[in-house]
């Protein structure tokens, strides 16, 4: 992918959503003001203002916007211009109610809130375009425009619509897709259950139906609904692209598992110009920073390694959880320069001045409601000059070690209804290999099942219930050729079309892990099982159990009671120049660590021991030269091994030897040499 970053900016971005029509003009040059003082490169604008630009069907006012971006660019800050093409006006819904979004249960939701949209509605696509157009012809070469962000994370707050719109659409998709109604019904295997369909005609949504509806047909629902706003994508950026040559388009993604699970980054990825996210602190009792360096790797990842930018995060608490904690003193930029140190081009947050009024003004901002003596204002100013320091490292990528594999249409299909238990959750394992992987201070890759994985020595696999045959292979072949690949339980399963692969399972892993499995067994909650390994050593397991028989495989560790007791738990197969690792339970962190320990041992990726607990040590490197950020989560001042000295950016001081890194703090040397 070709490295596009915003136009006209020289060092990394800061700044974040700025959205000046909610302020009277007055406020404005306080704004621009206030932003230079803190550093503020780049402002996200216009992006819910659509009823503002054309407040009745046909009459535009381009007056505020005019005046809005002539003061940002006679101030020298940079703009992302939103379309805002995610709020309709209240008069577009009164004139098409059908653009309305249609829940599985037939509700149809109401305006009043944001993203209320059928992305299968004509009318809707039509103004869509227009809306883009007006706005390109009038700013596709304003000296402010930097680039264009294309509507608001698209798959949330809605991921599908379920009207008799789509249902159209999504026979289209089938016919497109499958070719004939016959080739639907063998895919979908609707001889199960009596739900043969004669005809195209007769196939609707997956709507609200007695008991489990077909597997098949809602994850296909899934691709048709992520492929329909991907279109509505490419249809305004493509008028962006005609209208605006040179500007890059993006529209912010929003990577995190746990914030957005409709839609499939890997193809968004390749349509967007430069990739672009959304992060937000999950304060659910978990390392919020490890949750926030995977978003990050995967952000990364999705964009083919290439730099990115962190479009929003938060200067302190958010409001739509149900209990929004401050940041604590410096978490702010520990968190934005994680971002930066994972290759997002500068630090960009939601927003710039907090509302008084909506629904986000207890949302946290760059300047809050208490003005510029307060803490957080502070921090802004104090990051703004950080993120100039680090002008150096624009350009250059994130250095990993390892891979683990993601996909998310396994995930769609892991998370239908009707599974051994519901208590195994393919995200959960992504996080807790993860998390076992960062504590080692191994940056990860996320990579997909049938990507050339060869410059890995090790790959993971937490949880990839679905693989095509070419995903399979292509781990043989990894293996074969001295690769060390680990595999946690339910991977490889069924193919595309939720259909069990032939044979015993793991279908297309059975040779690469030189096993079957009979049965899995999957335990009661709260139950556990104990499992004994080399030199005797215990480790406890729970949620998963299976009968696995090797064949070809060696066992590592035995399950020592329950259904399983006896059998092998933890196992370990050499194949041509590699070794792959399988995993039948639900190991928790110790055990985890263990295999993965041994693993890494196989791959000869040697441990970090010199590294202390929660100091992240990332490395980006490019033709402005090599750069280490030392970023300290914990508590006590740690110290860093630096492999040769350099130039602390952020204090300006040299560092060789051991680098300081207070309690709290965050360092970037720029390497010599
Ligand atoms: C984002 C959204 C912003 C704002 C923010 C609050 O998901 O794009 O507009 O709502 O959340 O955290």
């Amino acid at each position: 992918m070709p490295e596009i970053t915003p136009r006209g900016l020289t060092g990394l971005a800061f700044g974040g959503d700025y959205n000046p029509e909610q302020w009277p003009e007055a406020v404005w040059e306080e704004d621009v003001r206030l932003m230079r003082e803190a550093g503020v490169t780049l402002v996200s604008v216009g992006i819910f203002s659509w009823a503002l630009l054309e407040p009745a069907p046909g009459a535009h006012d381009f007056g505020w916007l005019d005046r809005s971006l002539d003061l940002l660019h006679g101030a020298g800050i940079r703009v992302d211009l939103g379309t805002p093409t995610v709020v309709p006006p209240a008069w577009f819904y009164r004139a098409h109610p059908d653009a309305l979004p249609v829940t599985a249960d037939g509700v149809r939701l109401e305006f009043g809130s944001r993203g209320a949209i059928c992305h299968s509605n004509p009318a809707y696509r039509a103004a869509a375009a227009d809306i883009t157009t007006r706005l390109a012809e009038r700013y596709g070469d304003h000296p402010a425009l930097a680039m264009w962000h294309v509507h608001n994370e698209y798959g949330v707050p809605v991921s599908a619509c379920y009207c008799d719109t789509c249902a159209a659409r999504f026979r289209r998709w089938l016919e497109r897709t499958y070719g004939s109604v016959e080739a639907v019904n063998e895919a979908w295997g609707t001889a199960f259950w009596g739900q043969r369909y004669a005809s195209l005609d007769e196939i609707n949504p997956p709507r609200a139906t007695p008991t489990v509806g077909n597997p098949a047909q809602a994850l296909d629902y899934r691709r048709f609904a992520d492929a329909t706003m991907r279109e509505n994508f490419t249809a305004e950026r493509d008028i962006l692209h005609r209208l605006s040559p040179g500007v890059p388009v993006t529209t912010n993604f929003m990577t995190a598992l746990s914030q957005c699970d409709s839609v499939d980054y890997w193809a968004w990825g390749r349509e967007v110009d430069l990739v672009t996210n959304d992060h937000y602190l999950i304060t659910d009792g978990r390392r919020t920073h490890v949750n926030l360096a995977m978003a990050a790797d995967l952000t990364r990842s999705v964009a083919g390694g290439a730099p990115w930018l962190l479009l929003e995060h938060s200067t302190s608490g958010v409001n739509w959880q149900p209990r929004n904690p401050a940041k604590a003193p410096g978490q702010m930029a520990r968190n934005s320069l994680a971002h930066v140190a994972r290759g997002s081009e500068g630090a960009m947050f939601f927003q710039w001045r907090q509302s008084r009024r909506g629904a986000e003004k207890f949302h946290s901002a760059m300047l809050p409601h208490g003005g510029t003596e307060t803490r957080v204002f502070r921090e802004v100013t104090e990051l703004g000059a950080s993120v100039r320091s680090l002008a150096p490292v624009r350009g250059t990528r994130t250095e990993a070690d390892v891979a683990v594999l993601w996909d998310w249409q396994s995930w769609w299909a892991q998370n239908l209804d009707w599974r051994p238990s519901q208590d195994h959750d393919a995200r959960e394992r992504a996080d807790a290999f993860y998390e076992v992987l960062y504590d080692r201070h191994l940056t990860v890759d996320f990579a997909r099942p049938e990507d050339d994985l060869s410059r890995y020595p090790l790959v993971v696999v937490p949880a990839l219930y679905l693989m095509t045959e070419a995903a399979g292979d292509n781990l043989r072949r990894y293996v074969e050729g001295g690769g060390t690949l680990v595999v946690s339980y339910f991977s490889g399963i069924v193919d595309e079309h939720d259909a069990v692969h032939e044979g015993p399972c793991p279908g297309v892993l059975r040779d690469v892990l030189g096993l079957t499995v009979e049965e899995f067994s999957p335990l009661l909650e709260g139950e556990r099982v104990r499992l004994t390994g080399p030199g005797g050593a215990d480790v406890h397991a729970d949620v998963w159990t299976e009968f696995v028989v090797p064949r070809g495989a060696e066992t590592v560790w035995t399950y020592a009671d329950g259904l399983a007791a006896g059998r092998p738990a933890v196992t370990r197969h050499r194949l041509g120049e590699g070794t792959a690792w399988y995993v039948s339970t639900r190991l928790g962190t110790d055990g985890l660590a263990t295999v993965l320990a041994r693993a890494a041992e196989d791959a000869g990726v040697p441990p970090r021991d010199d590294l202390p607990h929660d100091v992240e040590v990332v490395r980006r490197s490019g033709d402005s030269g090599r750069f280490l950020f030392a970023i300290n989560h914990s508590a006590a001042d740690a110290k860093v091994p630096l492999e040769t000295p350099g130039t602390e950016l952020l204090t300006g001081e040299r560092a060789a030897g051991r680098l300081a890194v207070p309690a709290g703090a965050v360092r970037v040397v720029r390497l010599d040499g």
